[in-house]
Parts: C-alpha cells; structure tokens; sequence
C-alpha cells in the first residue's frame, strides 16, 4: 500500500488508481496486517478507518509527526459537533486545526461594539480535548470584512479600529493558539504599486502602514504565539507568481530591518490538477531564503482544484489529484523550514470549491486572482483563483474533489499520497 519514493509520475498515477481500487474492494494490505497488530496490543477497538490501517501509527499525524511536521486541516466547531464522522477523522489525523471562516472580522464582529468568539472557543476546546494545537485564522484581510465596515471606517478611526480588533481578538486567544495569520493577502502586484502591496481597504485607510501596526499589535497581544503573514498565488514559477514571491520577500526583508515582530510565512497552497514540481523551483528556492531569514514556513490552505481536468471520471481525476498532491508535497516537505501541513477542509463534501460551478459568474463575486468587482470590500464573495493562464475551467462538471477524504468520508489516494510524501522528509 505504500508507494516508492521515488515513482515516476505515470507509476503514481497507475498506483493510486490501484489503491482507490482497493480501498473499493477493502482489499487488505501490509499496512492492514501493522495496524491489526497494534490493535492487538491493548489499544482502543479498532473502528473502520483502524481497519484500513490510517489511524494510529498509520496516520497523517504521526507520518507527519515523525518528520517534525504538524498536519491539520480548516474545519469549523459547528462540523465537528454535528457530524461525528468528521470528528473522528480530525481526531484520528490532525495535529492542528484551523477555523474556516470563524476567526475572521466579519464573523467575529457582528457589531462596532460586540465579538463573537463562541465558535473560535469551541475550536480551541476541541483542539485541547484532543490534543491538537489550534492556528487563528486571520486578524487583517481585505475580504469578509464586517457588513458595517464600510459606513464606519474611516481615515480618523482606522486606526484605532485596527489596534482595538487586534488587540481584543489575540487577547482573547492569548496563549491558547499556535500562530496566528496575522496579515492575509496583502500583496497583489497587478494593482501596479511599486512595493506589490494590494490596493485593499486598510491600505487605502492607512497606508503601507497597517502591515507592521498589525504584527506589533498582535505581538503585544500575545508574546508566544507564532506570527504569520499569509498568501496565495505564489506556488508556481509563473510571472505573476514570481512577481508576487519577489513583492512579499521584499515586504518581509523590511519587516526584518525594522524589526516588526514576524515568525512565519504562510503558502496557501491553493493548486491546480496537473502542478509539476518543473514548475516550481524558485518555490522551494524562496522557502529557502525566508529559513536564512530566520522564518518558519507553513503550507495553510492546500487543496488541489481539478476543474481543469480534461475528463469527469473520478477514479481518474483522484489519481491525477493524488499525483499532483504528492509531487507538490514531496517538494515542499524537503525544505527545512517547513514545520506545518494543512488542508483547506476535511472531506469533498465540505470544500469551498464545491458548488462554484458550472454556470456564470455570481453578481458581486471576486475571482482570485484579478479581483475586479467593483464591490464594496468585506460584502463581495471571495471565490477560488481562476484555471492557470492557457488554460480553460470546464463548465457542466460534476463536483469537486480536491481534499484526502471523500465525500463518503473515505480516504482517497491523495490520503496515501500525502503521507508517502511525508516520509520522504530528510529535510
Ligand atoms: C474561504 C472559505 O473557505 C469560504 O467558506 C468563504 O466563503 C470564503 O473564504 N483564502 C483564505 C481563506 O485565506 O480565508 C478563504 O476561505 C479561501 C482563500
């Protein structure tokens, strides 16, 4: 059931098809029979994902774990409290968590004056229940934004808007969190500013400014949690991703020389079907130069959009998923910095991408990466970045399926992609 490190593409392909086979067929393998001897050995009663020998030592986790890597996924408290099968497999599989939607501003302020941390609490009571540590996602970021945003802020306020945000949310969550996104998205080159920075709300509010009042506000906040800027569209060696990796280094290396307060980068890893690691090696070059920066590095949001596959067939799109997710990892994981893995949900029936097609593009919706909507921030719908450039999103495709689990809570070929790509870790 394991796959050499060193298969080609085309064997991994034929391989993963071969194990979605026998996941099918529940055929058992090596795997099974270490697991079942495990279990022998006292544990708790095997349930059926014991059975298929990825629980335990067989999990995400600990494959990570034994490398030095966390591995976790997004996930909101309300899934896990309704749906226990959701709930196992965080618990089986993830060293840390992180809420989808729930820390952000909008969410978190349904009010100028009220916070709403019940369901950031419910997380990081989960996550101690469980052992597993918990990242806040995100104190600044120019989408979902509050409602009430844009009638209230103001050149005057921003300021203090920003400092009390910051300062109440990471005071909250002081000591709880392993890191936090301090900054999200705040590069964006095709807005044509010299230094990147995108032309969003709070920097038309306050100028390039925000960006280190925001990390020394969340550092006075909370001394030990790990501070992260965080970003997508940075993955590949496009131009724009270049430009993008060039725009965000260059943001960073000044945070450094004034001594803003900043531990980690985060690569959200939002990637298209079919990514070679041919096309990024100024990726793991770039990791290279933030770890000489005294950086850590964390994969945050990765999921693998398969919209531009050219067929419909499952078994086929999940070999293509599981190849591109395992030659993305087994690159990313042999860099040194890297200390922490996660994917953009749990299953295929609870990914952001699911639903966002065919048909024609919502009113309002901002499609990453262009973002030229017209709407006012904080109320237009932030959509998955577009196909790469020369290449087309099928239309009238059946649903996506980008995650490690299937919709049916099943682990697919990419669940084995990923872990084999944890061992090759020598990093
Ligand atoms: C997404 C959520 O998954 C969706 O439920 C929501 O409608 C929009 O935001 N980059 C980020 C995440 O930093 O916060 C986004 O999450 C996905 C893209």
């Amino acid at each position: 059931m394991t796959f050499g490190n060193r298969a080609t593409r085309r064997q991994f392909i034929s391989k993963g098809l071969a194990v979605s086979g026998a996941l099918a067929f529940g055929l058992p393998s090596a795997t099974f029979a270490a697991e079942a001897q495990i279990n022998q050995s006292g544990g708790p009663s095997p349930g059926p994902a014991a059975a298929m020998g990825i629980t335990g030592l067989g999990s995400l986790k600990a494959h990570a774990g034994a490398k030095g890597l966390l591995f976790g996924t997004a996930v909101e408290a309300h899934l896990l409290s309704s749906n226990a099968e959701v709930a196992q497999i965080v618990i089986d599989q993830c060293s840390i968590l992180v809420a989808e939607n729930s820390m952000k501003m909008g969410p978190m302020r349904p009010t100028p004056t009220t916070y709403s941390f019940e369901a950031g609490d419910a997380l990081v009571a989960f996550g101690d229940a469980h052992g597993i540590k918990v990242r806040g996602h995100n104190l600044n970021w120019h989408a979902q934004l509050p409602t009430w945003f844009n009638a209230t802020a103001t050149k005057d306020n921003a300021r203090q808007l920003l400092v009390d945000h910051i300062t109440t949310v990471a005071g909250h969550f002081k000591g709880k969190l392993h890191s936090w996104d301090v900054v999200n998205e705040a590069v964006n080159t095709p807005d044509g500013r010299p230094d990147g920075l995108r032309n969003g709300p709070w920097l038309k509010l306050l100028g390039p400014e925000f960006i280190p009042l925001a990390f020394r506000t969340a550092r006075a906040a909370d001394p030990d949690v790990l501070l992260t800027y965080n970003d997508y569209g940075i993955e590949t060696d496009s131009d724009g991703d270049v430009k993008k990796r060039a725009a965000i280094l260059e943001l960073v290396r000044g945070m450094k020389k004034d001594k803003v307060p900043i531990d980690a980068v985060g690569i959200q890893s939002h990637i298209h079907v079919g990514w070679s690691p041919a096309d990024s090696k100024g990726l793991r070059e770039w990791m290279g130069t933030l770890r000489g920066m005294g950086l850590k590095v964390f994969v945050t949001e990765m999921d693998i959009n398969d919209d531009t596959w050219k067929t419909d067939d499952p078994a086929e799109i999940d070999a293509a998923v599981a190849q591109t997710y395992h030659d993305y990892m087994e690159v990313l994981v042999n860099e040194p910095a890297l200390a922490a893995v996660l994917t953009w949900g749990v299953t295929d029936a609870h990914t952001w991408l699911a639903g966002r097609r065919p048909g024609p593009r919502p009113p309002g919706a901002i499609f990453r990466p262009g973002q030229a909507s017209g709407q006012a921030a904080g109320q237009a719908e932030v959509l998955p970045p577009g196909p790469p450039p020369g290449q087309t999103t099928q239309q009238h495709r059946p649903p996506e399926r980008p995650l490690l689990f299937d919709a049916n809570n099943k682990p697919k070929a990419a669940f084995f992609a990923v872990r084999d790509a944890f061992d090759t870790r020598t990093a």
